[in-house]
């Protein structure tokens, strides 16, 4: 099962190919995504007796755009992966590079924040279904839960959108990469509003 990793230019320990053969396969699996460049959003949802629930993520994308669909990759061991059964609903923010301390928050990396208490991160409100939405994302993307597939240690949860939040201004999108949070050197200009 050999992974071709590209060959770097030799060092006294070795050429990096060399030394990604000797790791092991979940590490080399894990060193390559680590060069993927992802947008990071907040998924929230909501249980009936209204306990709040809110995880980082990375591995959210479009599904389809007839009808609107997009799928969130969500662990079977967080919370929100133990109550999507019981949800009716769950929404994604996107988030901006000012949204660090939040992304950090919900993703359980800010010691003694746990849980519901991670909403005291970002300025969050509720939309007319009840699911927290983080009021200045650069887009919120609120979903009825269409389908929960599950692989291994994953749930696919897929969304289908029911009501779409944008802001106008320049958008500095949040960025993950190699481990980090950082932002796009080139932020775009605002989206043309929506007619
Ligand atoms: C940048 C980043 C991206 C993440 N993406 C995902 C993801 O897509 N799916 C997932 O299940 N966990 C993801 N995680 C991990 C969860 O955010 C983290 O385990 C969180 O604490 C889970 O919530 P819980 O502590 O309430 O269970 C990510 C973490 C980071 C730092």
């Amino acid at each position: 099962m050999g992974a071709v990793l590209s060959a770097a230019p030799a060092t006294g320990a070795g050429s990096f190919e060399e030394r990604c053969s000797d790791m092991d396969f979940v590490d080399r699996f894990r060193l390559g995504m680590q060069r993927l460049a992802s947008g990071v959003s907040v998924v929230t949802s909501c249980s009936p007796q209204g306990r709040r629930y809110g995880m980082t993520a990375t591995a959210m994308f479009s599904l389809s755009l007839e009808p609107p669909c997009l799928v969130v990759g969500v662990n079977k061991k967080t919370r929100l992966g133990g109550m999507l059964h019981e949800a009716r609903g769950f929404s994604v923010s996107i988030l901006s590079e000012e949204h660090q301390d939040v992304a950090e928050a919900f993703a359980g990396r800010i010691p003694g924040v746990a849980g519901a208490d991670r909403f005291i991160y970002g300025k969050w409100r509720e939309d007319a279904s009840g699911l927290p939405i983080l009021d200045d994302a650069p887009a919120v993307f609120v979903c009825e839960i269409a389908n929960i597939l599950e692989h291994s240690t994953h749930y696919l949860l897929i969304g289908s959108v029911s009501d779409v939040y944008v802001t106008d201004g320049e958008i500095d999108p949040l960025v993950y990469f190699s481990q980090e949070f950082t932002g796009v050197v080139n932020a775009l200009p605002a989206p043309l509003p929506l007619t």
